[in-house]
Order: structure tokens, then C-alpha cells, then sequence
């Protein structure tokens, strides 16, 4: 097994202003999942939470005893910590969450002012051995006696810093709502400060004020650990360690992304809703649609929606978003979106397996990019999975559950419910394509085992040569019994390499109880790679659904978004070029 690097992020007040900010900061937290990290998330107390619970306190008692203190302030982040595992389990990222005493987090010292001694790391890392993040409180501990006490107003950095040292000097990111430490407070009127690129600890603490708890400072000093302070979804920060300290160059204002979104259904309008709560990020420029009069969300403007996708492609845009599904006219929106100069975001799988590598040459030749993480199992980080399998090199298989709608049926049926009935529901559900046959076919699955075998192999494999057997066929009461008997049904998806050549296929298989893929349940997806020497990669994430599948559309977004591309992207300010003959060539 692959040892993943584990980084730790320490989520603060000041970027948990309400319940919904939970979701943004799901964002921060699967934009490290997706590069095959393992990620503490340390949460503070929602903002002004805290100060809320300490005069609640002091409302009932005047001179409370300070466990007891402890035990009440430390309810914030009680909250956050759960309030994170739920959003990241909307989004399909597989999370535990740990408390002080699960993690054998003790402190010494002034019970509400404690430092850190000591941490159980066997727990947590037993935890990220079976979970992509782990959740953890900041600002709370406990006393050798097992009493709850606090790290001290802004104790969640000295948190994270104090897990990030004992687990190997890992990565350590404080995000803060600036994205980083500069000369003066940036919030203060007045000509705009410099922001450090780098800075000593020393220097750290004469200027960072309360940007960075100084006793966590002071600690990261005497342990020589670096760490960044930086914006959620930011690229860079300001790196705290040894130094230099060095000022970054003045930069320009950018100025929001303009982007264009094909497609408002179960996918589409989740990520107009992310879209929307990063307003100084992104400006959606258009929303095409099937029909503007089918009703839709409220918070959808109808001043946004066009059934014209041709008018939309040709209004000034840097990405444009295709979730329309179906071949026409999406290829072409999105071949004429590149060749316009506009980079490309779709989680299209049949227009990923077939034309993926025709697209990606279209893109290189006009300096564009085109994405597609959400082609291929929602949240669970698939291609990029295989990409990085590739690049480690020796790749011998890779096999999974890739199509979560049949999960989920396959589960239904287990429980001894009827077909149509598990189909309705997932149709409900939004985790089937519109035409389902398409999902029970197994057809789906062979889309994305293709596109990941290009990703993997460098290989591209035919539709003919993926056998293909769907899950219609099944017998339902066959299913319930042998899961009865212990043994679950799942629609495996598989591809080895046989001497020089691939050999693929997708077809229901039984799996024991012990096997991971008895543990993939309703519309996760989970996708294993195997090497030449031995080695196994293994991901699991909600495959199907709006949110799992808009995460994985927006983190392609805010990949864009940090690549600073459209500050030289070429508007498309003339009717965009003519259809591409080639490509209708291609689609056989
Ligand atoms: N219909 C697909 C599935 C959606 O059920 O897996 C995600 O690709």
C-alpha cells in the first residue's frame, strides 16, 4: 500500500460565519482528498460562538469552576465537529469524527489556558487508514484526570499545529478568511499592505496579532515546524517557519471568473449554488437549459436561463461548464468552447470515453484545459486516482464499483425490496442517468471503467472491447437470498493487463462478506488499483447525486480559478467558430 501524506487543516471561526459555510469548507477539505491526501480537519466553534457560550456561562455563574467552563465553551466546536461530518457525508467524502478523548488529546496546566502534552496517534492514524479525513474539535483537551480544558482563546491553531508535529512534522494549514499575514491588517482603511510570502516565527508574532494564536506560534518556533497561513480555496498563503521573511509582489485585483453553465438539472444546479455563495470568485454569465418555462429552484434567476446554448456560448466567458449529458449538443459546445479559447469543465461520460482524447488535443491546441473529475464516480477522486496511479507507473489492474445507481438497487434488492422499486427510488433519488437502461445496463459503468483505463493505462479501450453485462438480468430473489446468506451482489467494473494487451469487462459479481466491495453500500462507488509490485491504491466516495457530483465539478472550477488562466483567457467576444467536421467524424 501507498502511504498517502496527511495534511492538516485547521478550519477557524472566522471561515464559519453560519451552518452554511460548512460547505465551502467541504471544498477546502476534498481539494486535498482528490490529490490522494489524507486530511485532519480541526474545527473551531461557529463565529462568535464561543464569546455566546462564555457569557451564557457567566449569565448563570459568576465564578464558574473551570472544567466546568471548559466542558460548556468546548460545546462549539463540539457542534462544528459534527456539523463538518455531516457535510462532508452529503458530499460523499468518507469522514470520522474524533473526540479529545478518542484521540488521547492531553493538556497540562491552567485548565482553561492548557497546553498540549500529548496525543494517541495509533488512533488517529488507524483513522485516516480507513477514512479519507478525519474530524477533529480545536480548542479542547483533557487533563491527565481525564477533565475537559481549553488550549486558551484561539487554542484550535495550537491544535492543529500540536497534531501536525506529533503525526511526522505534517503539512499544516491554518485557513483564516485572509489569505495570509501581512504588514498591516488588511480590514484597516487606508493604502493596502503587503502580504508576506514567507515569515519567520519571530516576525510572526510581532505582526499577526490575532490572525495566529502567539502561544501556537511560540510552540511551532520551539518545535521548528512550518506551517501557511492561507484563504480557503486559495492557492498559496503565507509560509510561517524559518524565514526569510520575504513580501510577496503587489498584485492586481482579479477580478471574478466568468462562467458559463450548460445544464440547471440534478448536477447543474448544485454547482450554480456554489457558484452563487462565491460571488467575488465567480460571475455566472448564463445558465442554458432544455426549457426555460420547466419550473426550477427559486434561487435560480430567470434572468440567467436561455434555451439558446449557441447565444450563451457566445457570450463572454473564461470556463464554460457542460452538464448537460447526452452527445449533441454537448460535444459541440464543447469543442467550440476550446477552440474559442474558453476552458472546459464536464462530467459528460460518454462524451469523456469517446472523444476524451480528441478533446484534450483540441484543448492543448489552443492553450486551453479541459476537466473532468465528476465524469467518473461523484466525490470519489477517480480519474485523479488513476492519474496518479499512472504516474507512479506499473499499473497491473483496477477494478470497482462505478455505477451508483445499480449500488444502490443491488442493496434494495438485498433487503428484499422489488426492482422497479429500487429504480424509482434512485430515479428520485437523482442518482440514475435519464434514460436509467443506461445505469442497469451496465453501460455507464463500461463509460467510466474506459475513461479511467485511458487515465491509468494511457490505453484507449472501444466500447466493443469492454464485455458488458448489466444488472437487468438479475435474479432479485437470487440477490436477497445469497444476501441472506452473507454474500453481497455488486456491478463490478474491471480491467488488467494481460501480457501487452487490456482485458475489460463489467458484470454483477458476488462478494463475500470481508471483501471491501461488500462494504460499498447504495450509492457509494469504490475503485481499487493494483501494481506490478504488489501495491494497491484504493478511493471510495458517493458516486451518484447532486452534491457528491457538483463537489467534484467545483473543485475542477476552483482548480481553474486558482490557475490564474483567465487572467490571459481570450473572450470570445465574435460568434464563436463554426461546428467542427472533424469531430462528427469521430463519433463511431
Ligand atoms: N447514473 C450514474 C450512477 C451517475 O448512478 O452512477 C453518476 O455518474
Amino acid at each position: 500500500m501507498n502511504t498517502p501524506s496527511i495534511v492538516v487543516l485547521k478550519l477557524g471561526s472566522s471561515v464559519l460565519p453560519g451552518p452554511a459555510a460548512f460547505a465551502t469548507v467541504v471544498q477546502e477539505i476534498y481539494r486535498h482528498v482528490r490529490q490522494g491526501q489524507k486530511v485532519v480537519a480541526v474545527v473551531s466553534a461557529v463565529e462568535g460562538q464561543t464569546n455566546r457560550m462564555l457569557a451564557d456561562a457567566e449569565a448563570v455563574s459568576a465564578e464558574p469552576a473551570p472544567h466546568l467552563l471548559a466542558e460548556f465553551a468546548g460545546f462549539g466546536e463540539r457542534q462544528s465537529t459534527l456539523l463538518l461530518a455531516l457535510a462532508l457525508e452529503r458530499a460523499g467524502v468518507p469522514a470520522v469524527h474524533l473526540s479529545p478523548a478518542e484521540l488521547g488529546l492531553i493538556a497540562l496546566g491552567a485548565p482553561l489556558d492548557a497546553d498540549p502534552a500529548a496525543l494517541d496517534t495509533t488512533r488517529l492514524r488507524a483513522a485516516l487508514e480507513a477514512h479519507a479525513v478525519a474530524v477533529v474539535p480545536g480548542f479542547v483537551a483533557q487533563d491527565q484526570a481525564g477533565r475537559p480544558v481549553l488550549l486558551g482563546r484561539g487554542g484550535s491553531d495550537l491544535t492543529a499545529l500540536f497534531i501536525a508535529d506529533a503525526l511526522g512534522r505534517a503539512e499544516c494549514r491554518l485557513i483564516k478568511d485572509v489569505d495570509g499575514i501581512y504588514e498591516r491588517d488588511p480590514a484597516v482603511p487606508g493604502v493596502a499592505p503587503r502580504r508576506y510570502r514567507e515569515i519567520t516565527w519571530a516576525d510572526a508574532l510581532a505582526v499577526a496579532g490575532k490572525l495566529v494564536q502567539a502561544k501556537a506560534v511560540v510552540f511551532a518556533e520551539s518545535r521548528a515546524l512550518s506551517f501557511e497561513v492561507a484563504a480557503l480555496g486559495a492557492a498559496g498563503g503565507t509560509r510561517v517557519g524559518p524565514g526569510p521573511t520575504r513580501l510577496m509582489p503587489q498584485l492586481h485585483p482579479r477580478r471574478p471568473l466568468k462562467v458559463a453553465l450548460f445544464g440547471a438539472g440534478t448536477v447543474g444546479y448544485g454547482v450554480y449554488r456554489h457558484l452563487a455563495s462565491q460571488p467575488e470568485r465567480f460571475e455566472v454569465v448564463g445558465v442554458a437549459v432544455r426549457d426555460v418555462a420547466n419550473p426550477r429552484p427559486e434561487d435560480l434567476p430567470r434572468e440567467l436561463l436561455t434555451d439558446d446554448p449557441w447565444e450563451l456560448l457566445a457570450r463572454p466567458a473564461d470556463v464554460v461548464i457542460e452538464l448537460l449529458g447526452g452527445e449533441e449538443p454537448a460535444l459541440e459546445i464543447i469543442a467550440r468552447a476550446l477552440e474559442s479559447g474558453r476552458d472546459v469543465i464536464t462530467a459528460n461520460k460518454p462524451i469523456v470515453a469517446e472523444h476524451g482524447a480528441l478533446l484534450e488535443e483540441i484543448a492543448v491546441r489552443h492553450g486551453r484545459r479541459i476537466a473532468w473529475s465528476a465524469s467518473v464516480g461523484g466525490s470519489l477522486p477517480a480519474v485523479e486516482l488513476a492519474r496518479q496511479a499512472a504516474a507512479r507507473g506499473g499499473v497491473q489492474a483496477i477494478d470497482g464499483v462505478l455505477n451508483g445507481t445499480c449500488n444502490f438497487i443491488l442493496d434494495r434488492l438485498a433487503a428484499g425490496n422489488s426492482f422497479d422499486a429500487a429504480l424509482a427510488e434512485a430515479q428520485a433519488r437523482g442518482f440514475a442517468e435519464a434514460d436509467p437502461t443506461q445505469d442497469i445496463s451496465g453501460g455507464d459503468a463500461a463509460a467510466k471503467l474506459r475513461i479511467l483505463a485511458r487515465a491509468a493505462f494511457g490505453a484507449e479501450l472501444h466500447a466493443r472491447q469492454v464485455r458488458t453485462t448489466g444488472i437487468d438480468g438479475l435474479d432479485a430473489v437470487a440477490v436477497h437470498a445469497a444476501a441472506q446468506a452473507g454474500t453481497a451482489t455488486r456491478l463490478v467494473a474491471s480491467c488488467a493487463l494481460e501480457g501487452s494487451a487490456l482485458a475489460a469487462d463489467v458484470a454483477p459479481r458476488l462478494a463475500p462478506a470481508g471483501d471491501p466491495l461488500a462494504a460499498v453500500h447504495a450509492e457509494w462507488n469504490l475503485l481499487r488499483i493494483r501494481f506490478e509490485d504488489g501495491a494497491e491504491m484504493v478511493a471510495r466516495g458517493k458516486g451518484a447525486g447532486r452534491w457528491p457530483t457538483a463537489e467534484a465539478v467545483f473543485a475542477d472550477v476552483l482548480d481553474v480559478w486558482r490557475g490564474d488562466w483567465h487572467q490571459t483567457a481570450v473572450w470570445c467576444q465574435s460568434p464563436p467558430p463554426k461546428p467542427l467536421a472533424h469531430l462528427a467524424a469521430t463519433g463511431t
